[in-house]
Parts: structure tokens; sequence; C-alpha cells
């Protein structure tokens, strides 16, 4: 009797404790392969590169294709090499390969999980560790995975980055969650010029005047342009901010609706797709995440999104140019020494602003499809900042 009693609390203390032993740590990839195949063969397709019209994942080098950009970024890493982004495989080793200088390990915040672990565990300090150091002593680390939308409970979304908890502070409304997973790294942030930490500008808001304001309140600038003297701001990839307003985004979707359609078979179910990449890509996709709205054939609607992005593009190139111009008639007048310190002033403060307008929508990887209203509205911005600054210029004429 007592024996058996002993036997069951053995028993029972054994079952308690393996049921409680929850892996510690980052469950990987690979490991959550066997439960969740489709899943996981289509995460696996991320390494598939594809171009599409105006978008797509096939490595195109910006600079020889918009020579203006060595102009632009004069002074700083993009001007040394700048390719286009590819899929959510390539995304570790193409931040440990890029030619570009590194601020420090902070970078590797929205490639990997593991640095973001190394940061809870060891505090603040770590994003100024530097960077190939980090990457040299952390062989362990893999590129995005599971981890960085769903913790270890694939299927819930777990936020993982506290830089986009932390500003999400400032909004007032609810997100979906399905949109904030992706927020987590599709946004605009800044680093700390000291800390190196990384940090969304949305105390005033998300759209570009009023990180504008938050940058000129907190000093921030990214470089000074060497021909201009301006304070330069560079902008990432504000998915986030552009998508947020738009048409679609007040319908309540969110960026998995269109870049996760339900399009993986498990038996008779279907589940959200895990290739992020263009929707234009796949017909299937688009049939489930757009023609329920809006009717029609995938051929029709394709063409109604080029339409709309070569309508931003356009635009784009001509705002470009203007710029240029811009920035090559300041430096002329800045080499001749005819300008009054109040002019120039302005001029440089000119410069900031229309090309961190201009370089919102240039970088933005929807290629204005997102949010074209705002997309024109922030290249319209940038245009008459630059006409303001021709006007002044030409004071100097004659
Ligand atoms: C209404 C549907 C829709 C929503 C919602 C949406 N997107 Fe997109 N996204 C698109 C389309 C269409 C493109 C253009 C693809 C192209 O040009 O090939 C695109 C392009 C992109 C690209 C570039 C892909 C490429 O291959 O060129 C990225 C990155 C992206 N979206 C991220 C996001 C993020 C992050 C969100 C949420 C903040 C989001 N999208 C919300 C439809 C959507
Ligand atoms: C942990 C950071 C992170 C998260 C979270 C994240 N992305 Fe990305 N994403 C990246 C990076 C970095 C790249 C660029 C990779 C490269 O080129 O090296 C990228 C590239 C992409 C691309 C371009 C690839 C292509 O084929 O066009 C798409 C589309 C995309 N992401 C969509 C999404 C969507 C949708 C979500 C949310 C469901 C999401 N991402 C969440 C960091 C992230
Ligand atoms: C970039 C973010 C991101 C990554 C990385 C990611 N997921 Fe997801 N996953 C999502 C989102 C968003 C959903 C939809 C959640 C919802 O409906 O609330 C989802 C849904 C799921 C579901 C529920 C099935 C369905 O159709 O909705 C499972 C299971 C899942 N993910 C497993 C995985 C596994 C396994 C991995 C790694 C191989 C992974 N996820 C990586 C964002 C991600
Ligand atoms: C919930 C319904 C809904 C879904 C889902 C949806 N749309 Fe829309 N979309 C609309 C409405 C409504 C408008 C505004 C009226 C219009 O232009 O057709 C719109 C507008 C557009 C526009 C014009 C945008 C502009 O800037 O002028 C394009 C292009 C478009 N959608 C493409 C897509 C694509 C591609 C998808 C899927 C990836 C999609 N939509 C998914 C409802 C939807």
């Amino acid at each position: 009797m007592k024996k058996k009693k002993l036997l069951l609390i053995g028993l029972l203390v054994l079952l308690f404790s393996t049921g409680c032993q929850k892996k510690e740590g980052i469950i990987r990839a690979e490991e959550w392969q066997d439960k969740y195949p489709e899943i996981y063969a289509s995460y696996m397709r991320n390494e598939e590169m594809e171009e599409t019209t105006f978008g797509g994942s096939v490595p195109i080098d910006y600079l020889e294709k918009y020579p203006d950009l060595k102009v632009f970024y004069d002074g700083y890493g993009f001007s040394k090499e700048y390719l286009r982004a590819r899929g959510h495989s390539y995304a570790l080793e193409d931040v440990i390969n890029t030619a570009r200088p590194k601020a420090g390990a902070s970078c590797l915040s929205c490639k990997t999980a593991d640095f973001i672990e190394v940061l809870e565990r060891d505090g603040v300090e770590v994003n100024k560790l530097n960077f190939e150091e980090f990457v040299a002593e952390n062989p362990q680390m893999s590129t995005i995975s599971c981890y960085d939308c769903h913790k270890n409970e694939p299927g819930v979304v777990n936020l993982t980055r506290s830089h986009l908890t932390d500003a999400l502070d400032h909004i007032d409304e609810e997100i979906n969650s399905k949109t904030l997973a992706c927020a987590q790294c599709h946004v605009e942030y800044y680093m700390d010029a000291e800390t190196k930490k990384v940090i969304l500008p949305w105390e005033k808001g998300t759209d570009t005047d009023s990180m504008l304001a938050y940058y000129e309140e907190n000093n921030v600038t990214d470089w000074v342009h060497p021909t201009t003297g301006a304070d330069l701001l560079k902008a990432q990839h504000p998915e986030f901010e552009t998508f947020n307003g738009s048409i679609h985004y007040n319908m309540g979707l969110s960026c998995a609706d269109c870049h996760m359609p339900e399009i993986e078979e498990k038996g008779n179910d279907l589940l959200r797709t895990h290739q992020w990449t263009s929707p234009l890509k796949s017909k299937e996709g688009l049939n489930k995440s757009c023609i329920s709205c809006h009717g029609g054939t995938t051929d029709d609607l394709i063409a109604k999104v080029e339409d709309v992005q070569r309508g931003v593009y356009d635009k784009q190139e001509k705002v470009s140019a203007e710029l240029l111009d811009f920035i090559e008639r300041l430096t002329a007048a800045i080499e001749d020494g005819v300008l009054s310190e109040d002019d120039l002033a302005q001029l440089r403060d000119i410069h900031r602003r229309a090309q961190f307008k201009w370089d919102f929508v240039f970088v933005e990887n929807g290629e204005g499809f997102h949010n074209s209203v705002r997309a024109h509205e922030d290249l319209d911005g940038a245009r008459s900042l630059i006409q303001e600054g021709i006007k002044i210029l030409e004071k100097y004429d004659r």
C-alpha cells in the first residue's frame, strides 16, 4: 500500500515536471517542420527571387539604376552600396555581407531574434557592441524565423521587438496584430547616436511632417551632406506608416491579409502562406485576398495596381531630377560664397526636409501601392520645398 502510494506520488512528480518543462530559448524553424510541414515548406520558399513590374525581390543595384542617389546619399553608407531587399531567408546574411559600415550590433535587430535574446539577457549596452565581433561570437544566429512573430507559440502573434511596443504607447488606436507582426521591422527608425538603441520616431505621429518635427526637436541627424552641409536623415522602410490611413487600412485589412493569403493546403483546410513576397506573383493568392472585394480578373487587378504604381513612379523620377538640380545649385552657391547666413541655414533645412519626403516614398517597398494618396502628398511636399529653395537661390542669380 505504502509502496503504491509512493510510486503514485513519484509518477505525479515526474508527469508534473515534464509537463511544465517549457523549452527555454528559441525553438528553431527546423524544429517545427514535423508539426507544421505545409507552413514550413512555404517558409522555405522565401529563398525564391522573382521580379515584378515595379517590385520583386531580385537584388538590383539601386546606385546603378538611379545614379542621382550617389549625390543624395553622398557621405553616407548608402552611396557605397545599395541593393534592393530580397526575402526573409537572406536578411541575416545580407546585413553581414553589405559593404556599408555598421553603427553597432543593433543593426541585427530586424534580422534575427537571436540578437533580441542577447539584448534582453544582457541589457541595452548590447546595442553598442561591435557588429563584427558580435557576429563572430554568436554563430548560433538564424535569420527571421517563427520565433520573431510567434515566440515559441506558432499561430499566436507574440511581439518580440520592444522598439515597437515602446512606440505603440504613442498610438491611440488599436492596431491589428497581423499588421503589428510586420511593423516590428517594416517601419521607419533611427538609432540613438550614443546608445545605438533602435527608436521609432512616432511621438508626434507617423506622417513625414510629424516625424520631421520629432527629429528636429530631438536633434536627430544621420549624417552631414558633404557639399551642401545639410544635416540629413535617411528614411528606412516605412511600410507600416505608409499603409496606415490608406483605403485598405481603413477597411480593416492587415499586412497578412494581402501578403499571407490562405493558400497552403493541409487536408481539407487552408493555411496562411508563410512566403512573404509580392502578392502579384500568385493568381491563387490574388483570388483569395483581393478578388473577393474587387471582382473581375486577376489580370485586370494587376493592371490597376501597376497604374497606381506608375503614377507614383513617374512623379518620383521628376522630383528626383528637381532635387538633384537644387543640390547642384546650392553646392555651387556655397562654393561661390555668396549666400547670407540666414539663407544658407534655410536652404540647408529645405534640403533636409525635401530629401526626407522624397526618400520616404522612394524606399517604401510597395512602390506607391500601399497608399498612393500619401505618396503623392509627400512627393508634392518635397516639390514645393524645392521650389521655395530655388526661389531663394534665384535672388543671387544676377
Ligand atoms: C491591400 C493589400 C496589401 C496590404 C494590406 C499590404 N500590402 Fe504590401 N504589397 C501589396 C502589393 C500589391 C504590393 C506591390 C507588389 C509589387 O509591386 O510587385 C506590395 C508590396 C510590398 C512589399 C515589397 C514586395 C516586393 O516584392 O516588391 C513589401 C515589403 C510589403 N508590401 C510589405 C507590407 C507590409 C509590411 C504591410 C503592412 C504594414 C503591407 N505590405 C500591407 C499589397 C498589400
Ligand atoms: C524581424 C524583422 C522582420 C519582420 C518581423 C518582418 N519582416 Fe519582412 N523583411 C525584413 C527584412 C530585413 C527584409 C529584407 C531582407 C533582405 O533583403 O536581406 C524583408 C523583406 C520583406 C519582403 C520582400 C521580399 C520579397 O520577395 O518581395 C516582403 C514582401 C516582406 N518582408 C513582408 C513582410 C510581412 C508581410 C511581414 C509580416 C507578416 C514581415 N515582412 C515581417 C524584416 C522583417
Ligand atoms: C513574419 C511573421 C511570422 C513568422 C516569421 C512566422 N509566422 Fe506564422 N503566422 C504569422 C501571422 C501574422 C499569422 C496569422 C495569425 C492570426 O491569424 O492571428 C500566422 C499564423 C500561423 C499559424 C496558424 C495557421 C494559419 O493559417 O493562420 C501557424 C501554425 C504558424 N503561423 C506557424 C508558423 C511557423 C511554424 C513558423 C516558422 C516556420 C512561422 N509561423 C513563422 C506570422 C508569422
Ligand atoms: C476588403 C475589400 C478589399 C480587399 C480585400 C482589397 N481591396 Fe483594393 N480596394 C478596395 C476598395 C473599396 C478600394 C477603393 C475603390 C477602388 O479604387 O476600387 C480599393 C482600391 C484599390 C486600388 C486603387 C488604389 C489607389 O491608390 O487608387 C487598387 C490598385 C487595389 N485596391 C488593389 C487591391 C489588391 C491588389 C488587393 C489584394 C492584394 C486588394 N485591393 C484587396 C477594397 C478592397
